[in-house]
């Protein structure tokens, strides 16, 4: 099958791409150049934000299949750049969806626990969005673009991405490692409740999602513990063998330009009935996060 990838370069597309390899025609496309390791994928560049550059991709490359990964995730940047938030990430879903839709082809779109205002999480599918801030309201809207424009689609939220090795996209997860490793102190929100995502384990749902299912509509695919984010960081210390300082921090202390939810977290049981590769728990998903950055070189 032709199956293509945006945001390649990201945590959860360069994890699609590989678990894709050898099994599929796989058209990985991101911003700027690739860096992917080598392998039997063709490369397209991309700006997702341009109105045509995916569009005009996804066609040329006949997609049978599409997971959307790509999006201007920076959080507080989307709040400073409401306009380039919108371009990118409801632009971007909606030129995924229009292709789709012209090639008959499926598609999953991905997206994040954000939409809900955290007053009253975890969420499961059937909670009533309520998103605050540029990120969140934009992913919101993307979700309604895939999901009106694209007749075979589905939407795959998920949270608190993480994952790769040393010298990888910095997430919180591989900042507690790498900054306890060196002896340095972590804050941690001593108030955020949510669920997280090995993006191993999320791509390998996503693609399940798209690729062996008929599923429509929102599927809430993060892992499936509700954690602290306090919680979490002693969880990914303890299973990495390191000791040191987690300071607990209140997230109004911090002047972060975009809300945060507080009780954030999605409900999985959907997904965990309908897909072979189910939620994973804390436990599962460090043990397997821990396992991939050895892999990756890394020395914990
Ligand atoms: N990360 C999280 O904690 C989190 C939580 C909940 C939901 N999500 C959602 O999960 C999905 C996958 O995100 P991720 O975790 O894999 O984050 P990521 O690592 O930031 O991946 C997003 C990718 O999109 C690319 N991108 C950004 N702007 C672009 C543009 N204008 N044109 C083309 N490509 C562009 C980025 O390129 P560069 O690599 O060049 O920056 C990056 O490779 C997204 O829909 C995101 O909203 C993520």
């Amino acid at each position: 099958m032709r199956v293509a990838v945006t945001g390649a370069n990201g945590l959860i597309g360069a994890e699609a791409v590989a678990h894709l390899l050898g099994r599929h025609e796989v058209l990985a496309l991101g911003r700027g150049p690739c860096r992917l390791p080598p392998g039997p994928y063709a490369w397209a560049e991309v700006d997702l934000g341009d109105g045509r550059s995916l569009e005009q991709a996804l066609l040329g490359f006949r997609a049978e299949a599409v997971l959307h990964a790509g999006a201007a995730t920076d959080v507080d940047g989307c709040e400073r750049d409401p306009d380039l938030a919108w371009r990118v990430n409801v632009g971007g879903t909606e030129q995924a969806a229009r292709a789709c839709r012209a090639l008959s082809a499926r598609l999953v779109a991905l997206s994040t626990d954000y939409v809900f205002d955290g007053e009253a999480g975890p969420s499961d599918e059937e909670a009533v969005p309520n998103p605050r801030g540029a990120y969140a309201r934009t992913k919101r809207c993307g979700e309604e673009a895939a999901l009106l424009l694209a007749p075979d689609a589905a939407v795959a939220r998920v949270a608190v991405v993480y994952g790769g090795g040393p010298g990888a996209k910095a997430t919180f997860a591989t900042q507690v490692v790498e900054k306890l490793s060196r002896g340095e102190p972590v804050k941690a929100f001593s108030d955020q409740q949510v669920t997280t995502t090995l993006a191993s384990a999320g791509a390998e749902r996503c693609l399940e999602l798209l690729l062996e299912t008929d599923y429509r509509g929102v599927l809430h695919v993060s892992d499936a513990e509700v954690v602290g984010r306090v919680e979490f960081a002693r969880a990914v210390a303890d299973r990495f063998g390191l000791a040191g300082e987690i300071i607990p921090v209140l997230t109004a202390s911090v002047r972060l330009p975009a809300p945060r939810p507080l009780r954030g977290g999605l409900v999985v049981a959907r997904a965990t009935r309908l897909l072979r590769h189910r939620p994973l728990s804390l436990a599962e998903a460090l043990d397997r996060f821990h396992a991939e950055w050895q892999a990756r070189g890394g020395r914990s």
